[in-house]
C-alpha cells in the first residue's frame, strides 16, 4: 500500500497505525500488511477508542527495553574456574545459568581443582568438564580451539590475579589459557583474590592490558575475605550479578534504526545573570530531554546533547555539553551542526537582563528596590528552523503550556517553523516539570494541515523512546 493512500487516512486510524507501527519495530505499511493478514487469518484486530491507546514503548528504540534471554541450545558458555576459594561460588553460578537455559560447559585450571572437582561441575552443568590441555580423548582434533569458538562468550570466575597476568601476557601452558588466548568471543572476568592483590601495582596494569584488549569485568566487590579478619575490595561477585552480566552478552542486540544519523538535543533550563550572584531562571530538571538523549543514543543515533544547569548524570555514550545562558546554548547549537535531527527539550528563558551587573547588588536602606529592564533571548528554536543551509532535516520543538494547551502549540508551530511540535502541560498539577512523568501531545505538519496525536500519561523514559520510534518512522516513510 502506498505511503499516500496512508496519509489520506482518517486522523484516528492514522494515529493507532503509528503507535501500533513503533510498538511492533515495523514500518507503517509493513503494519497494514499484517492487520490484513490477520483479518483474512480470522484473528481480531482492536478498533475505535481502544486503539489510541496502545502502548508505544518499541523494543528497537530502547536498549533499556527488557529482550528476552535465548531459549535452550542458544546460549552457550565456556565456564573457566580458576584456583581460588572464591571457586565454590562457581557452582552456584553454573545453576543460576543453567536457570536460564544457558548450555554451560567447564574448564578447570589445576588449581581449581584443589577446591572443586570436575565431577561437580559436570554434574550440575549436565556436559563434560574439561582440565587437560594434552586430554587425548579431546584434544585429538584440537579440543581447546573447540572450547574456545564453539560458544557465545567465555566466563571466568574466579579470575585470580595468576589467570589474569597470564591472559594480559598471553600465556598458553595450560587449557584455561590456551582457550582464552584461542578465543574469538567476548571474555567476561570476574576477579577474585586478596585486597592487597587486586590493588598491587602489577594486578592494575594487567586489569587495566585486559581492558585495553577489550576484556571485560564484573567486580570485583567490596567485603570480607575468606581470611579471617580481612576486608577490601578483591570478593568475586555474586553468582546472580555474573549471570546477569554473562546474560547481557547472549541477548540479540537490538536493532539501531538511528545508526549513521546525528541527533542534536536541548534539554533543562538556562540561567540568566542579573549579577554575579543572582540569575533568572526555571524549574526544568532536564530529565525530559536527557531521557531523549539517551533513548536517541540506545537507537544508534550519534547524539550531542546541550544542556543548562542541571543535577543528572551523563547519558552514556552521548556527546553532553554544559552552559548556563540561551546566548550560550545558541552559540554551541549552530556550532553542532550539521545535524540530521534537532530536538529543542530545553526551557529556555525568554529575557534576560538588559544590564547585567559586574558586582553584586547592593541594597540600600530606604531605597526602592534597582529596576529589571529585561530583554529578548534569541529564540534558538526559530533560529534553526529558519536556516537555509544547515537545517537539520527534522526539527522538533517543545511547547510548555499552562493553558489552550493545543491552540497555543499550534500557533508555536506555525511562529517558530519547525516541523514538530511536543506539547506538554506544564501546570503545577501536572508535576510535569521536575517530575517523571508527562502527558504529550504530539503535533505535525502533513500535507499543510496539522495532525495531533495525543498520548497517554507515561514516564518521561517511555515518551523518550516512543518520540524516537516516531521519528524513525518518519525516517522509512518520507513525506
Ligand atoms: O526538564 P523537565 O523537568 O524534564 O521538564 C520537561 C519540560 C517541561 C521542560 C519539557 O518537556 C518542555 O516542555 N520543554 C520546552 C520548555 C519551553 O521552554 O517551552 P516554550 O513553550 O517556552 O518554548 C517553545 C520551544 O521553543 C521549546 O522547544 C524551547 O526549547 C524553544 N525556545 C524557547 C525560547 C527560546 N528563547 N529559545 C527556544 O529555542
Amino acid at each position: 500500500m502506498a505511503s499516500l493512500t496512508i496519509r489520506k487516512l482518517d486522523d484516528a486510524i492514522k494515529s493507532y497505525l503509528r503507535l501500533r507501527s513503533a510498538k511492533n519495530g515495523r514500518s507503517v505499511e509493513e503494519e497494514v500488511r499484517v492487520i490484513l493478514r490477520e483479518y483474512l487469518e480470522g484473528s481480531p484486530t482492536p478498533s475505535g477508542a481502544a486503539l489510541a491507546r496502545v502502548p508505544v514503548v518499541p523494543a528497537e528504540a530502547s536498549a533499556s527495553v527488557p529482550q528476552p534471554a535465548r531459549r535452550t541450545g542458544d546460549g552457550r558458555i565456556t565456564l573457566i574456574i580458576g584456583g581460588g576459594i572464591a571457586a565454590y561460588k562457581s557452582l552456584d553460578l553454573i545453576r543460576r545459568l543453567k536457570e536460564r537455559h544457558i548450555q554451560v560447559r567447564c574448564v578447570l585450571t589445576k588449581a581449581a581443582q584443589q577446591f572443586v572437582t570436575p565431577l561437580a561441575a559436570s554434574a550440575l552443568s549436565g556436559a563434560r568438564s574439561y582440565t587437560d590441555l594434552f586430554d587425548a580423548e579431546s584434544e585429538f582434533d584440537a579440543g581447546h580451539i573447540r572450547l574456545a569458538r564453539d560458544c557465545d562468550l567465555i566466563v571466568v570466575a574466579p579470575a585470580t590475579a595468576d589467570l589474569m597476568a597470564k591472559m594480559a601476557n598471553g600465556h598458553a601452558d595450560d587449557l584455561a589459557t590456551a582457550v582464552l588466548l584461542a578465543a574469538t568471543r567476548p571474555i567476561l572476568l570476574a576477579p577474585a583474590m586478596n585486597p592487597a592483590m587486586w590493588s598491587n601495582a602489577a594486578t592494575r596494569r594487567n586489569a587495566e592490558q585486559l581492558r585495553r584488549d577489550g576484556i571485560h569485568f564484573v567486580g570485583p566487590n567490596a567485603g570480607e575475605m575468606a581470611e579471617a579478619g580481612e576486608a577490601g575490595v578483591g570478593r568475586m561477585a555474586e553468582p546472580l550479578e555474573i549471570a546477569a552480566s554473562a546474560e547481557r552478552f547472549l541477548r540479540p542486540k537490538p536493532p539501531q534504526p538511528l545508526a549513521g544519523k546525528r541527533v542534536l538535543i536541548t534539554a533543562g533550563p538556562t540561567q540568566e545573570a542579573i549579577d554575579p550572584v543572582r540569575y533568572i531562571s526555571n524549574r526544568s530538571s532536564g530529565k525530559q530531554g536527557f531521557a531523549i538523549a539517551a533513548a536517541a543514543r540506545a537507537a544508534g543515533a550519534d547524539v550531542t546533547l546541550i544542556t543548562g544547569p542541571v543535577e543528572l548524570d551523563d547519558p552514556k555514550g552521548v556527546a553532553v555539553i554544559h552552559v548556563e545562558s540561551a546566548r550560550q546554548m545558541l552559540d554551541k547549537v549552530e556550532a553542532m551542526l550539521p545535524a540530521d535531527i534537532a530536538i529543542f527539550a530545553a526551557a529556555v528563558a525568554d529575557w534576560r537582563v538588559a544590564h547585567e551587573g559586574g558586582q553584586k547588588m547592593k541594597k540600600t536602606a530606604g531605597q526602592l528596590p534597582p529596576p529589571l529592564q529585561l530583554v529578548e533571548n534569541p529564540d534558538i528554536l526559530a533560529t534553526i528552523s529558519r536556516l537555509k543551509e544547515k537545517r537539520p532535516g527534522l526539527v522538533i520543538g517543545f511547547a510548555a503550556e499552562t493553558e489552550h494547551l493545543i491552540d497555543n502549540a499550534k500557533a508555536k508551530l506555525k511562529r517558530k517553523g519547525c516541523d514538530w511540535i511536543v506539547a506538554n502541560d506544564v501546570s503545577p498539577a501536572t508535576g510535569t516539570f521536575g517530575g517523571d512523568r508527562n502527558t504529550i501531545h504530539l503535533l505535525r505538519r502533513e500535507d499543510g494541515e496539522i495532525s495531533v496525536d495525543d498520548w497517554p500519561v507515561m514516564t518521561k523514559d517511555e515518551v523518550a523512546v516512543a518520540l524516537i520510534a516516531q521519528i524513525v518512522e518518519a525516517l522509512r516513510t518520507p513525506a
